[in-house]
């Protein structure tokens, strides 16, 4: 579904990203696993259109993705949920969600009926919908963030950090509604730094160091390799 060709992205001078190659198929949920600064949130940008590679090639399906606008990638099916959620805070729950369905105003029973997915994943949404997205609780917040992508009806997703700053509870639900997403047919790129609880919901893995991919497996693999354990999840 989704493939990038040896792929940099730098900053000036900075390579940030170098010769990295992956794969997502279909109905797959992948784990980017990596440390602060190891470059996923690079990766997700250059993929979404935000910044530009410098070299190698980025494929979704039948579309090469290199060059294309932000709003036509989001349009082709390929969606990102932002590391710091991004909401407009002073705005609702409602208007945020419906930013998300930007890309097929036109289309406003289908926009209904996603609407009404969204709300059955995260029904705490549904008593929200009229407060300002501002007021919630961060988990809260971040259902709306996630919430938001779905009405863009990615087919792929893809997730930076979203477990980012949430109580340990809340985590876990959140990574079970991730689950529930991907088992409802979205497949899912999702950058993480809990590990553990990224790699229990994942099919595969790969791990990300200074801007390369060093490591991939799928999860049986990663939750069994000892520099996997030593590095992220701390056993
Ligand atoms: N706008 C920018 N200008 C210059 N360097 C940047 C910029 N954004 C990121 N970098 C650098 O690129 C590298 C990768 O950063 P990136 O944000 O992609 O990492 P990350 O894996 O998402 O980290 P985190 O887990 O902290 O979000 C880091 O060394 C960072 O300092
Ligand atoms: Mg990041």
């Amino acid at each position: 579904m989704l493939q990038l060709d040896k792929l940099d992205v730098c900053y000036g001078s900075f390579k940030a990203l170098s010769d990295v190659s992956m794969v997502v198929e279909t109905g797959e949920l992948v784990v980017l696993l990596g440390a602060n600064g190891a470059g996923k949130t690079t990766l997700f940008n250059a993929i979404s259109g935000l910044l530009k590679p410098s070299a190698g090639h980025i494929q979704f399906e039948d579309k090469q993705l290199n060059g294309m606008k932000p709003n036509a990638i989001v349009s082709s099916g390929v969606v990102q949920c932002a590391e710091g959620r991004k909401l407009f805070p002073q705005m609702s729950v409602m208007q945020n969600l419906m930013m998300g369905a930007f890309v097929h105003r036109r289309d406003r029973q289908g926009n209904k009926k996603r609407l009404n997915e969204v709300l059955e994943l995260f029904p705490i949404l549904e008593d929200k919908a009229q407060q300002p997205a501002g007021s919630l609780s961060g988990g809260q917040q971040q259902m709306v963030a996630i919430g938001r992508a779905m009405m863009s009806r990615p087919r792929l997703l893809m997730l930076d950090e979203p477990s980012l700053g949430l109580a340990p509870l809340v985590v876990k639900q959140m990574f079970e509604t991730i689950k529930q997403i991907n088992s409802l047919g979205t497949t899912v790129l999702l950058a993480e730094q809990n590990a553990f609880a990224a790699l229990k919901i994942a099919h595969r893995a790969y791990v990300m160091e200074n801007g390369n991919l060093v490591m991939e497996g799928d999860r049986e693999t990663m939750l069994g390799n000892e520099e996997v354990r030593k590095a992220y999840i701390g056993a």
